[in-house]
């Protein structure tokens, strides 16, 4: 979603804040905006579209003089994508300029008082409100810059990451945090804002993570942040220590691409150092027995993907723990009410660490007295730092918006989780247990294998990429495995697709199949396949043109029916989601490119979900 970057030093800082948003181009956005401190006046640009026409516009950057500045990537929210409603936005007397990732909840109401008090709007910006607001409380005189930050603050609700700059104080920059991601980066004489840290790696991997509440004043010679009451706080400094490059596109056409191919080294990462001895060592984890044995259920709570990672989870976790697994939809989680209290272990899914919904689903959940344990991929984020108990991805920066490794890295946690519980409850075979973690140790050989054929599947894409519809069937796991199939085509190649569990094809879908239609059947499961079979035999009856998913084993039997077979080596059945994701996301992949879609920048998509 929107992307922020600030930069306080003694280089032209235009080129380094476009460069930066070029690095978080990859969150989504639609329009893009710099303002910098030239002398005593902000200096502001702004273009609706791609990043490259501001950029083309400032050549650059090298056309904007000074030191200081803010950019930012907008996703529109509040007002259509436009040069006047991207940011920067800016007060009225061109005073005080603001980027802003969030909402403002109460910005009518704000916009209402100071209009009443003569102030103009130009755009239809919840943003807006902020730049004038700062400036009625700053241009009376009696209060300097920060302080007029202070009662604006008092004033708004909502979300909010903000970087605020205003003329009269040219050497520095304002920012504060609430409920959205920011980052302060230290260099030499220099000082570093980002919403996210891939925008400042080039210069500096000392960086700290603003808590909610927290101002920053950032200056040439370093940082000081305050508190909600503006007292002053130190900010514990991390150091970054993965590489830029993992986060460049490395050669691969596109990210998506790159980070397909790359997970088996990411489930390499994800798994090898959490089994041991045949068993699996969780040195992550604080939870003691007594609370693990006192368990009446777990609830999994996620969006889209990592949401999918939790359905694959219930039926997983659910069998080897004989405990109830509850799946919600974050964004849904907080409204229904949910039963959950301190014998609920809260399971929080989530990549970025910053998806809103899921973070204000984990408060819900807290407030209710459960525990958080959360699997997430990017360290220091939001999610991972308001969780009791996190276990990290390691799935490295993940960058196209389309999830792949971070969803395949999600389940092979999500399974260690299962399979470190069920010793503790006694609820798992001990040799299925052993079978499945030797498994697992292999899942990054089979991934391999499947990757290799990669062109078997860009055969399968070049066969259906025109289809205009597509459904995906499949029970149990396979269903589960099925919702992140026709997600993963969808958003990126813009095809309409839904997914089912096959048995509920007769109750109503199966109306929409007709000659020709296209229909991935998901059969990996052993255990159901001989019903995933009389499913595809209902489609194919009806004209059906039916791809099937399954595994080398019943390859054979498959192709006696299906109209095309893609196969994947066997393994255990818990782990077949595992591999069967990857010849979707291929699949997802090739269809996108044969029609033209902008791959790792899906339109009306952003990387990270940071409104509600
Ligand atoms: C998946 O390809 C999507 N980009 C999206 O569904 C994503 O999984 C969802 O927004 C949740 O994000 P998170 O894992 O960062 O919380």
């Amino acid at each position: 979603m929107c992307g922020i970057v600030g930069y306080v030093g003694r280089e032209e800082a235009a080129p380094i804040l476009l460069e930066g948003l070029g690095r978080l181009e990859y969150r989504g956005y639609d329009s893009a905006g710099i303002a910098v401190c030239t002398g005593k006046q902000l200096s502001v640009h702004k273009a609706k579209g791609r990043l490259r026409i501001l950029s083309d516009m400032l050549d650059g950057g090298r056309l904007v003089k000074g030191c200081v500045g803010v950019g930012h990537t907008r996703w529109a929210t509040h007002g259509a994508p436009s040069d006047v409603n991207s940011h920067p936005q800016v007060s009225r007397s061109g005073k005080i300029a603001v980027v802003h990732n969030g909402i403002i909840e109460n910005y009518a109401e704000l916009k209402a008082f100071l209009q009443e008090q003569g102030v103009p709007f130009t755009s239809e910006t919840d943003t807006e409100v902020v730049a004038q607001l700062v400036e009625y409380f700053y241009e009376d005189g009696k209060v300097d810059i920060l302080e007029a930050v202070g009662r604006c603050l008092h004033r708004i609700e909502g979300a909010y990451a903000l970087g605020i700059l205003c003329a009269d104080a040219p050497e520095q920059m304002i920012a504060v945090r609430k409920d959205s991601p920011l980052i302060l980066g230290f260099g030499d004489g220099c000082s570093f804002l980002a919403s996210d840290v891939t925008a400042i790696l080039r210069h500096t991997r000392r960086v700290a993570y603003l808590d909610d509440g927290d101002t920053a004043v950032l200056t040439r010679e370093g940082v000081q942040c305050y508190n909600y009451l503006m007292q002053p706080i130190e900010k514990t400094v991390s150091y970054v220590d993965w590489e830029i490059d993992a986060a460049e596109k490395g050669g691969y056409e596109h990210f998506m691409f790159k980070e397909i191919m790359e997970q088996p080294e990411a489930l390499r990462r994800a798994v090898f150092p959490r089994i041991r001895d045949g068993e699996v060592v969780l040195e992550d984890l604080s939870l003691t027995n007594k609370y693990i044995r006192g368990l009446h259920k777990l609830y999994i709570v996620a969006c889209g993907s990592s949401y999918h990672v939790g359905m694959v989870g219930k039926y997983n976790l659910e069998r080897i723990l004989r405990l109830p697994v509850e799946v919600a939809l974050a964004s849904e989680f907080r409204y229904m009410e949910p039963i959950v209290d301190e014998h609920t272990l809260v399971v929080v899914i989530s990549q970025s660490g910053e998806t809103l919904d899921t973070m204000a689903a984990l408060r819900e959940a807290k407030r209710l007295g459960a525990k958080i344990l959360s699997i997430v991929n990017v360290v220091g984020s939001s999610i991972a730092r308001e969780s009791d108990e996190v276990l990290y991805t390691w799935a490295g920066p993940e960058i196209a918006v389309a999830t792949t490794k971070a969803y395949t890295t999600q389940l092979a946690v999500l399974d260690l989780l299962g399979l470190y519980l069920s010793k503790i409850l006694g609820t798992m075979d001990a040799a299925e247990r052993r079978t499945v973690l030797d498994e697992m140790l292999l899942l990054p050989e089979k991934m391999e294998k499947i990757l290799e054929k990669k062109e078997d599947i860009q055969y399968f894409a070049s066969r259906y990429f025109n289809h205009n519809s597509v459904f995906f069937i499949g029970r149990n796991i396979d269903y589960a495995l099925g919702l992140e199939g026709s997600l993963k085509l969808k958003e990126i190649s813009y095809i309409h697709s839904e997914a089912y569990a096959s048995g509920e094809l007769k109750h109503g879908t199966i109306s929409l199949i007709e000659e020709g239609t296209l229909v991935v059947a998901l059969g990996t499961y052993g255990k159901l396949f001989d019903k995933a079979m009389s499913n595809i035999v209902e489609v194919k009856t009806r004209g059906g043109d039916v791809l099937a998913l399954t595994t080398e084993s019943r390859q054979e039997e498959m192709a006696k029916t299906a109209n095309g077979v893609i196969a994947i080596p066997d393994a255990h059945p818990m782990l077949m989601p595992s591999l069967g994701v990857a010849p979707l996301q291929l699949f997802s992949y090739y269809v996108a490119l044969m029609r033209g879609c902008d791959i790792d920048k899906p339109r009306n998509l952003a990387k990270s979900v940071t409104v509600e």
